[in-house]
């Protein structure tokens, strides 16, 4: 079957031949039919340092997808071949303390799809039954591509109750755009949304951001001030990964405020502790999604009408990878899509 491999150890990406996974007992084998790319495949293809330390090739890259069950092996029940199905990316150990207690999104010793082992850019993916979720109510094949971050989007903005609330969220990266489009569905009062890039601000603004604001011209500051909000936000969604959009989400916060921090920075940095402290700021990290709590949220949400389709920017047939992959790292649109059945 045809694959999106890296193949050596070092910059770039080959489309090429590899055997089709093999099916254990307890394994669905899944024909894929859309991708989306990801920033970990997009450092994957450009072999940065994270890359060197956490790749070694020959790997398949990808973990957002969507796809058709052709075969089940014996062990498996409820999953049966023609299901619609997008994966859990994260493979769990099942032994440690967290994944005995059914909290396996706190899994120790997590594997990951496309990243420790093969993954889904390829004309088949094969994956535990219990990594599956299977898509019982129709939706759209792009939206069910790019579940896995949609859930990155989901279990950060319901982590705090934000039914009423004044919601800052910094980086309008398609996770944050996705995160305001879900606060707003939520009941949240104000959504207000941070980035320096103009064209992912507009695509915030579609679907619903209360203001968007470009941080390069304007402070968070004003945008409250614009608001009319008197004593700062109470919920903060860090979706940025850079330092200066967690000391200024932290400035701008009530006292008794509830931050959920997504975003990855590259490197350790200093924040105002003495302002968390006095002004008793929660900060909680999110990694993944919760298993399967908050894929029943997305699927939920969806059905009650919650509308992503402003996010997906980007189609292209997994052939033009490069190309995708270029409109993918220019970093002004939203997701961009691979066709796997072109
Ligand atoms: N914790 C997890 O499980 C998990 C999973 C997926 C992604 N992530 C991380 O979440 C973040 C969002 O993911 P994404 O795919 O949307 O990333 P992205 O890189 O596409 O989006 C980040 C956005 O932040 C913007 N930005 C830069 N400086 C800013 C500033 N000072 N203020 C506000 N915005 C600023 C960028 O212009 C960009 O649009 C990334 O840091 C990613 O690494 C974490
Ligand atoms: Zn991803
Ligand atoms: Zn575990």
């Amino acid at each position: 079957m045809k694959a999106l491999v890296k193949q050596k150890a070092e910059p770039g990406l080959w489309l090429t031949e590899v055997p089709e996974p093999a099916v254990g007992a307890g394994d669905v084998l899944i024909k894929v039919l859309r991708t989306g790319i990801c920033g970990t495949d997009l450092h994957i293809r450009s072999w940065d340092g994270w890359a060197q330390r956490s790749i070694s090739a020959p790997l398949t890259l990808g973990h957002e997808f969507v796809g058709e069950v052709v075969e089940t092996g014996r062990d498996v029940a409820d999953i049966t071949p023609g299901d619609l199905v997008s994966g859990e990316g994260h493979l769990v150990c099942g032994s440690c303390r967290n994944c005995l207690a059914g909290r396996r999104h706190l899994c120790r010793a997590t594997v990951g799809l496309g990243v420790g082992r093969d993954g889904a850019f390829a004309e088949y993916v094969a994956l535990p039954a219990a990594n599956v979720w299977v898509h019982r109510h129709p939706v759209d094949l792009d939206i069910a591509a790019v579940f896995d971050p949609f859930g990155n989007a989901v279990h950060t903005a319901l982590s705090f109750p934000l039914v009423g609330e004044d919601v800052l969220i910094t980086g309008a990266g398609p996770i944050g755009i996705m995160a305001a489009a879900v606060a707003r569905h939520a009941g949240a009062r104000n959504v207000v949304i941070t980035d320096v890039s103009e064209p992912r601000l507009e695509l915030a603004r579609k679907v619903g951001a209360s203001l968007a604001l470009n941080v390069a011209k304007t402070s968070i500051a004003d945008g409250q001030r614009a608001l009319g909000l008197r004593e700062g936000f109470d919920i903060g969604l860090e979706m940025s990964g850079r330092p200066e959009a967690l000391r200024d989400m932290i400035d701008n916060m009530t006292h008794g405020g509830k931050i959920a921090v997504l975003g990855l920075p590259a490197q350790e940095f200093a924040v105002d502790w003495s302002r968390i402290v006095t002004s008793m700021i929660t900060i909680k990290g999110i990694y993944g999604r919760e298993m399967f709590e908050t894929w029943y949220a997305m699927s939920v949400l969806l059905e009650g009408g919650l509308d992503l389709s402003p996010v997906i920017t980007g189609r292209y047939p997994y052939q033009d990878f490069d190309a995708a992959f270029d409109e993918a790292a220019g970093g002004r649109g939203g997701k961009v899509i691979l066709d796997w059945t072109a």
